[in-house]
């Protein structure tokens, strides 16, 4: 996949600017006002009982500020941060030396979680049930279980698709919570205070653009404001403008509703193919030259909550709002 200036998956340029952007109370932290408030009385419950927090699992699609959250999450009940990846972990053992590191309450962050290998996962039920781990040392006659008792810590899982968790997994999760789309007044917060950071004062209307035009995600709106700023800095100007932050969308192929060229080929590789649909996920992927998985878990859920597709069991297909936005008229076959 290209590097897309709106895909919500982290790119190499965003990781310093992520970590230097990132909130660290929940107080600090726009948006998801259902989430945070109820982590918020989770996290004080924990408090007063002297416990850790419950194990938690985050998901929705990319860029929301799952691991935001996460490390928000050991910040507020004063533990140590740690954090991997599902496929960073390969064998049991791996998942039992970053265990037995472990502090008392620690927070032990996971991300892509339901990529974890199953042998893996299976010894993780113990350690989140019950705080300990069975691991078999030597193969053949002379193999052997040691039980491995561990600090009492909190698992902190994120996902982009908790439908692709097994069950045992996700039933040892005492929280779920689910990050939506962000509204665009939180992204405009988020824009403005990104510009107070960078030290950049931004017209409100340009904050606004900006806002609009990052499908309802913190990340991307971060990333487009950086462009923004370059251009209007070139300009020298004193505050970013909303002529500038128009010129820097344009240059990116960014469209009034945030879409860029990719959602562009899918939309109309489903209507000049295939009349709007109804078609299958596997042969617009094939059309179009991109994965289904990659489809289905970056591209399309925007669309869908914009109302530009809808999946029905035949397929997909393209509704009038988004031949609208394309300029396309519908012909009497579609
Ligand atoms: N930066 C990125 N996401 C944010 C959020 N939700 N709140 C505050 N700052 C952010």
């Amino acid at each position: 996949m290209d590097d897309r200036m709106i895909d919500g998956e982290l790119q190499d340029q965003d990781v310093e600017i992520e970590f230097s952007l990132r909130p660290s109370t929940l107080s600090q932290y726009i948006g998801q006002d259902k989430v945070k408030e109820n982590l918020t009385i989770f996290i004080q419950a924990a408090k007063m009982r002297e416990e850790p927090l419950d194990h938690v699992l985050l998901y929705g699609p990319p860029g929301l500020g799952k691991t935001t959250l996460a490390s928000i999450i050991s910040h507020e009940m004063g533990v140590q941060f740690r954090s991997t990846s599902g496929p960073a972990i390969e064998r049991a053992g791996d998942l039992a030396a970053i265990l037995s590191s472990l502090e008392p309450g620690d927070v032990l962050f996971i991300d892509e979680v339901h990529r974890l290998p199953r042998s893996v996962e299976e010894v993780l039920y113990a350690a989140m049930e019950d705080f300990f781990i069975d691991i078999v040392i030597g193969s053949g006659p002379s193999a052997r279980s040691v039980r491995i008792d561990l600090p009492p810590f909190t698992l902190v899982g994120a996902t982009t698709r908790a439908g692709l968790l097994s069950a045992p997994l996700r039933d040892r999760f005492g929280v779920l919570s689910r990050l939506e789309y962000y509204e665009i007044k939180d992204l405009c917060n988020i824009v403005e205070r990104t510009a107070d950071i960078f030290n950049m004062p931004i017209a409100s209307e340009a904050a606004i653009e900006v806002a609009r035009r990052s499908r309802g995600t913190p990340r991307i709106a971060n990333r487009l404001l950086k462009r923004v700023r370059d251009i209007s800095q070139v300009k020298g100007e004193e505050e970013i403008s909303l002529e500038s932050t128009k010129e820097a969308l344009q240059m990116l192929q960014v469209d009034d509703a945030g879409l860029d060229h990719v959602d562009h080929k899918l939309l109309k590789g489903i209507i000049e193919g295939f009349h709007g649909g109804p078609v299958g996920l596997d042969t617009i992927a094939a059309t179009i030259g991109e994965e289904s998985q990659t489809i289905e878990e970056v591209y399309e859920p925007f669309l869908l909550q914009l109302g530009f597709i809808q999946r029905t069991p035949r397929g997909r297909v393209i509704t009038s709002k988004a031949y609208d936005h394309l300029g396309i008229k519908r012909t009497g076959e579609d």
